[in-house]
């Protein structure tokens, strides 16, 4: 079983390139983003109390999103192995979530770097503000959520570099989408074979 970790800043296209993965190499998609954004959308208690915090662009709390995770890494769909976007994006929701592992004799296996210019993304998000209408593209929120993901999330990569039984692979996410796919495939395949 395979546990990947897509990272990358918003807008570095995370959900754009979990389709090709999960199809590719059996593994279930867990993306935090639309987990919370469907309990938004039932209006949950939850995604109530979520919703605010989400429009703004900020991260909701590390101890309720490890929650969301812990009990969804619980699912049988999820035994197989998983690719998750969008968490850890703190070092402790890293931490929560190596332990949540080690509890049961699994590991983070692959951490997926997608790198792409800051222009970039701000242009991708606005474009996508046009096209879908999501509550945090628009320029004010985009910049903040920036701003987060340098101050809060970079660390995680740090984190990961810090641990020999985890893999990092940098993909330059700068390219149109099936490029990009096939050099996330590359770097799959790559950690495979290293792997065996
Ligand atoms: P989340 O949904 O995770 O948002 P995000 O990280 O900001 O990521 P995005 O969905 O905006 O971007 P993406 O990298 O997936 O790119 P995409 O493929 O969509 O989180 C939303 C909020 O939920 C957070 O702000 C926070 O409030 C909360 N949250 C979630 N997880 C949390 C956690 N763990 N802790 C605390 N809070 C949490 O692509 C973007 C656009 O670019 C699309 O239009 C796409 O078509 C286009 N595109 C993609 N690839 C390319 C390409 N190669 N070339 C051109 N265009 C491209």
């Amino acid at each position: 079983m395979l546990i990947t970790i897509l990272f990358g800043p918003p807008g570095s296209g995370k959900g754009t390139q979990a389709a090709y993965i999960t199809k590719r190499y059996g593994l279930q998609h867990v993306s935090t983003g639309e987990m919370l954004r469907d309990e938004a959308d039932k209006g949950t208690e939850l995604g109530n109390e979520v919703a605010p915090i989400m429009a703004e662009g900020n991260l909701v709390p590390d101890d309720l999103i490890v929650r969301v995770i812990e009990s969804r890494l619980r699912d049988s769909d999820t035994q197989r192995g998983v690719l998750l976007d969008g968490f850890p994006r703190t070092v402790p929701q890293a931490r929560a979530l190596d332990e949540m592992l080690r509890r049961s004799g699994r590991k983070v296996d692959l951490v997926l770097f997608l790198d792409v210019p800051e222009d970039k993304l701000i242009q991708r998000l606005l474009g996508r503000a046009q096209t879908e209408g999501r509550e945090d593209d628009n320029l004010e929120t985009i910049q903040n959520r920036i701003e987060i993901y340098h101050r809060d999330t970079e660390p995680v990569l740090d984190h990961y570099r810090d641990q020999p039984s985890t893999a990092i692979e940098v993909v330059d996410g700068d390219a149109p989408i099936l490029d990009v796919a096939r050099r996330v495939r590359d770097a799959v395949d790559r950690h495979y074979r290293d792997a065996a």
